[in-house]
């Protein structure tokens, strides 16, 4: 049986040791040669490294480790890259949130404002990663994390055509899993049907093993107690969960994804975040300092065991759909895809988040028809906002920026757009393409 050679990029973030993880505990359907760590940070390179190589060791001594900050030997000879760069850091998600907040605008990471940002950051990196990967691997899979997934996917899809890249998210597998566990079974145990754009989607059937609809059941539960979940153990992700109570009472004609608070309740979110101490501070105090000291401990005692750092869906979803195309095993995934017809009455070129037979030769979209006119509307405003943010960055278009914000549906004015689109331009010198 073939053993794989698995890239992962970004290699020295937090989420590193439950990818690591999936991988060692999936290796009986996607049997692993090769793990390559790579990041351009060399100090969280061999923070997370270091102990991933004590963990390899004891887990699965057979399995290969290779840390580098060189893309030529991270991507030669591999079969996967798993991609989950942050350009800029959590330090500069902290700017890209209290930017907006100064101008009366939430800030988040991927929707509204703060995604732009990210987005300028991060398109000329992953579209040089695609251009690498083209150059010495050619045959291999992208999966990437890395955000915002669908402006990525615009851009790969652009400017690297040919590469092999399938843009995720884990919003929809949690979204899954707690669905599922609401009525008392698994993931697997349902069919989905599911449309919209990442971090702005909506189930509008899940089945069960007997066809049964259960979905309108799903949302009267929902409407009593908010989404239940037996995974999220964060203050931010249980509340946004509860949230899903709140939409279903305005909404109930399907369920939507939780990132739909800052398009539904952009008002209350702005309220609910400190300008002075985002989201991202939070990440940076928690979940990074805590997953950082856990691997340090780890190297200082030499030992992996009594150290829990294993995540699920966000290390299993991407594996698994490493091992469908492995295996040929045409598994349905919710994917980031070129529409082509999809979304009947949405524009072709346009990526979707869409539900997706994943094959040896890549994905296979589930058509959904015709979808309604109140998330089409939202879908079109946010999809133009999506292609003029990466026309923007490709182009090094100021005015084109300038559309991209005015647009974004948080943004309530072009002074406001212009403003934060100013401050930005300030404080990401360097990581921003020229605008002009
Ligand atoms: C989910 C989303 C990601 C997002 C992540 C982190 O997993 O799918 O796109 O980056 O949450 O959010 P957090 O605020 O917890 O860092
Ligand atoms: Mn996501």
């Amino acid at each position: 049986m073939k053993k794989y050679n698995v890239t992962i990029i970004g290699g020295g973030s937090g989420y590193t040791p439950g990818v690591v993880n999936s991988l060692l505990e999936k290796r009986e359907s996607l049997p692993i040669n090769k793990i390559t760590l790579m990041d351009n940070d060399e100090k969280r390179l061999h923070i997370i490294g270091d102990f991933m190589d004590i963990l390899i060791k004891e887990r699965a001594p057979e399995v290969q480790l290779v840390l580098t900050t060189d893309r030529k030997e991270a991507f030669e000879g591999m079969d996967f890259l798993l991609a989950q760069i942050r350009s800029g850091g959590l330090k500069m998600r902290s700017l890209d949130e209290k930017i907006p907040m100064k101008h009366g605008v939430v800030g988040q990471e991927t929707c509204g404002p703060g995604g732009f940002a990210f987005a300028m950051r991060e398109i000329p990196e992953m579209v040089s990663i695609a251009k690498d990967v083209l150059k010495y691997a050619p045959e291999a899979w992208i999966l990437n994390y890395s955000n915002p997934t669908a402006i990525i996917a615009e851009a790969i899809k652009r400017e690297v055509p040919e590469v092999k890249n399938i843009c995720i998210c884990d919003v929809p597998p949690w979204q899954q899993r707690d669905m599922a566990f609401m009525l008392g079974g698994e993931p697997k145990d349902f069919e989905y049907r599911y449309f919209g754009l990442n971090h702005l989607g909506w189930f509008t059937h899940m089945y069960d093993k007997e066809g049964k609809n259960r979905l309108p059941e799903l949302i009267n539960m929902i409407k009593e107690t908010g989404l239940q979940s037996k995974t999220y153990t964060d203050p931010y992700w249980e509340k946004t969960a509860k949230r899903l109570r709140q939409f279903v009472g305005h909404f109930e004609d399907s369920l939507p994804t939780n990132y739909l608070q800052y398009y539904y309740y952009p008002d209350e979110m702005f309220n609910e975040e400190d300008p002075n101490y985002t989201r991202a501070d939070y990440c940076i105090d928690h979940r990074e300092k805590e997953t950082f000291d856990l691997c340090i401990e780890g190297v200082k005692k030499g030992t992996a065991k009594g150290n829990d750092l294993t995540d699920t869906i966000h290390g299993d979803f991407i594996v698994d759909i490493a091992s469908a195309i492995a295996n040929n095993t045409n598994e349905k995934f919710i994917l980031n895809v070129p529409n082509n017809g999809v979304i009947e009455n949405f524009s072709k070129d346009s990526i979707v988040e869409s539900m997706a037979i994943v094959n040896a030769t890549g994905y296979e979209p589930i058509s959904v028809g015709e979808i309604p006119i109140f998330q089409k509307g939202l879908m079109e405003v946010v999809n133009a906002y999506e292609k003029l943010t990466v026309e923007a960055a490709l182009e090094g278009s100021y005015e084109k920026a300038l559309k991209a914000l005015t647009l974004n549906p948080i943004v309530p004015s072009t002074h406001v757009a212009k403003k934060i689109l100013d401050d930005y331009i300030k404080v990401n010198e360097g990581y921003f393409p020229k605008l002009s």
